[in-house]
Order: structure tokens, then C-alpha cells, then sequence
């Protein structure tokens, strides 16, 4: 089983907590990289069992390479059936992880509810919750090899 975090972060914050999903995956021992959406490589989103993806908001949506990451690259990978998690930094209003969440549905995906959302740069406490995030994951990787749930299907 594999799982990959793919972000895109303008001054490291959504950075922080892309790295910190990918420890708590790590720890289920779970096969898994964090890379910056500039670095994924499409045989890593292929061969992937599980995708969280996290941008910053600006301007009250995603950050527009992530957008474009969304509609062409991950979805030329055909993600249906796969786990979705989505996340980001924001500063006031929040909605680029809510906007992930609703592509990854719209291609099919079962997607983690709710997204993480921090505010700002991740705190030691912060970064905890995006490691629970991890380990959720993985365990939902787990249970699904155990159980293959049919594509689509909702938890
Ligand atoms: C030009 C600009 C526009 C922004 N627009 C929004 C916004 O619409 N909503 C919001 O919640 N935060 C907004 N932010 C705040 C960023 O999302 C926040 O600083 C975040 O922590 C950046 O994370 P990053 O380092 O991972 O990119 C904006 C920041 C900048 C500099």
C-alpha cells in the first residue's frame, strides 16, 4: 500500500502540515512521500492508494497551479475509488481545502470529512492534529485493503 501528500505552499505553511500527514502515515508504516506539486511524479500518483492534497487559500480559493494540478494531472490519473484527504494553511476564510475535497468527489474519490484547516503556521499542537490526520489515513488504507469498498462509495 502506498499514500502520497501532495502540496503546494507559498511561505511553508501548508508545507508544515503536509510533512506532518506524511509522519503519521509513516508510522502506520504505510509507504509514503510528501512532495511539492512541482516534483510529483505521475507514476507516484498511479501506483498511490491514498492522495492528500493541501494549498493555502488566496483569494478565497486554491492556489490556481493547484487548481490546474486538480483538474489535469490528478485527473488524468483516473483517482476514482481511491481515499482523498485534503488540507491547507488559510488566514480568514479557508476554502481551498473544501474546494480539494469537492473535486476529489466530483472524480469519485472517498474523501476524509471534515478537511484540515490551520490557521497560519502550524503549532506543535497543529502539527500533532495533522499526524491524527495521518494515522486516520492509514488506518482507512487498511480497513479498505481488508474490505474493498465498491468505487465511490462514502467513509
Ligand atoms: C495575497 C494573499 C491573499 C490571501 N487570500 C486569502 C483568502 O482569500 N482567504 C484566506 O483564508 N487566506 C488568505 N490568505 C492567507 C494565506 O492563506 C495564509 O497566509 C497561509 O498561511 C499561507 O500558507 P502557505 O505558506 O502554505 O502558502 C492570503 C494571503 C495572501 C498573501
Amino acid at each position: 500500500m502506498k499514500a502520497i501528500v501532495v502540496y503546494l505552499s507559498t511561505s511553508g505553511n501548508t508545507k508544515i502540515m503536509a510533512e506532518a500527514i506524511a509522519s503519521g502515515i509513516e508510522s502506520k508504516h504505510i509507504d509514503v512521500k510528501a512532495v511539492s506539486f512541482y516534483d510529483v511524479k505521475i507514476e507516484d500518483l498511479n501506483e498511490a492508494d491514498a492522495v492528500a492534497v493541501g494549498s493555502s487559500t488566496f483569494y478565497y480559493r486554491m492556489l490556481q497551479p493547484m487548481e490546474k494540478f486538480m483538474n489535469e494531472t490528478l485527473a488524468s490519473t483516473n483517482p476514482k475509488g481511491k481515499l482523498g484527504a485534503a488540507f491547507g494553511s488559510y488566514g480568514w476564510s479557508g476554502e481551498a481545502p473544501i474546494l480539494i475535497a469537492e473535486k476529489m468527489r466530483e472524480m469519485g474519490m472517498t474523501v476524509i470529512d471534515p478537511v484540515l484547516r490551520i490557521l497560519h503556521k502550524p503549532t506543535d499542537k497543529d502539527v500533532q492534529e495533522c499526524k491524527r490526520l495521518g494515522v486516520d489515513i492509514a488506518e482507512k488504507m487498511k480497513q479498505r485493503s481488508k474490505a474493498p469498498q465498491p468505487q465511490g462509495a462514502p467513509g
